[in-house]
């Protein structure tokens, strides 16, 4: 496994790669999990040679927002990837992702603009610029994404499809189920920020979810099921709600009714210092 920081050498090694076959790119920030491992053990089923980008991009981050608390554990994710099988670890500096006077950026409208979008402004256009950026760095074949990211992996497909990304072409944006603890929390790096207390607590949120989710399939009021999904969420110890919606599935718009087409019920919470997203699908209604 080869790990590099800057671009001449990833050019370098990213044509070699290239030559041995397909080559499929991880992007990540770090702070490695079994969720992002999963990603891994998928892209190398899939291709004949991995990259996996590690890089915690200013960018995506609002004044105010965790930046400079997110976990960086670079050794220790490197020693992960290489028992993983990994070919290449990209480690940008900030240096070299965004060099002096950068004044570019990808804005995806629409998809980015509600859910997490709106919570977090600026964000959606920080991950649609970097992973642009890495596409054109890395020239992967495939790319592979969390879906607990679910409203990120909406953006990046629409961008894929309107800058005419041929590498990786959008029906080549991977997206691979959320890893779940054993008690069903989404596994996320940001849960390294619970107390043990904290942790117990966050169970909730998948289980508000799934009740949730029986409840609108059983035919009843969807804004109703929300309602109870935020009193059990803020009963379970979340301090508050930043969104508990169900959408479209593809598009994310909001729907107060069950639809026939693929539904997403989407949340994101705090608890303690923690903001933590999930979603789930939801099964249309008969029509
Ligand atoms: O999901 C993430 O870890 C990040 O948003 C990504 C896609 C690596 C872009 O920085």
């Amino acid at each position: 496994m080869q790990t590099v920081h800057s671009l001449d050498p990833l050019r370098n090694l990213v044509a070699d790669l290239r030559q041995a076959g397909k080559l499929a790119l991880v992007p990540t920030m770090g702070a490695l999990h079994e969720g992002h491992l999963t990603l891994v053990r998928e892209a190398r089923a899939r291709a004949d040679r991995v990259a996996v980008s590690i890089f915690v991009n200013p960018l995506q981050f609002g004044a105010g927002e965790d930046l400079d608390a997110y976990p960086r554990q670079l050794e220790r994710d490197c020693a992960l990837l290489e028992a993983e099988g990994v070919d290449l670890v990209w480690g940008p500096t900030v240096e070299a992702m965004y060099p002096q006077g950068f004044a570019t950026g990808i804005s995806v409208s629409g998809v980015s603009e509600g859910l997490c979008g709106a919570q977090r402004p600026g964000h959606f256009d920080g991950v649609a610029t970097v992973v642009c950026k890495l596409f054109h760095q890395v020239l992967p074949d495939l790319a592979l994404f969390g879906e607990k990211d679910w409203q990120q992996l909406a953006v990046i497909r629409r961008m894929a499809r309107d800058l005419d990304l041929t590498r990786p072409h959008v029906d080549r944006i991977i997206g691979v189920p959320t890893v779940r603890e054993a008690d069903g929390l989404a596994m996320s790096s940001r849960n390294a920020y619970l107390t043990p207390q904290q942790r117990a607590q966050a169970a909730a949120l998948p289980a508000a979810m799934r009740q949730a989710i029986a409840t609108i399939e059983r035919g009843a009021s969807v804004p109703a099921a929300l309602a109870a999904l935020d009193v059990a969420l803020l009963a379970g110890g979340f301090t508050s709600i930043d969104y508990a919606r169900l959408c479209d599935a593809e598009n994310l718009t909001p729907l107060e009714h069950a639809s026939t087409k693929p539904m997403r019920l989407l949340v994101a919470a705090r608890i303690g210092k923690a903001r933590l997203i999930d979603n789930m699908a939801v099964q249309p209604a008969r029509s």
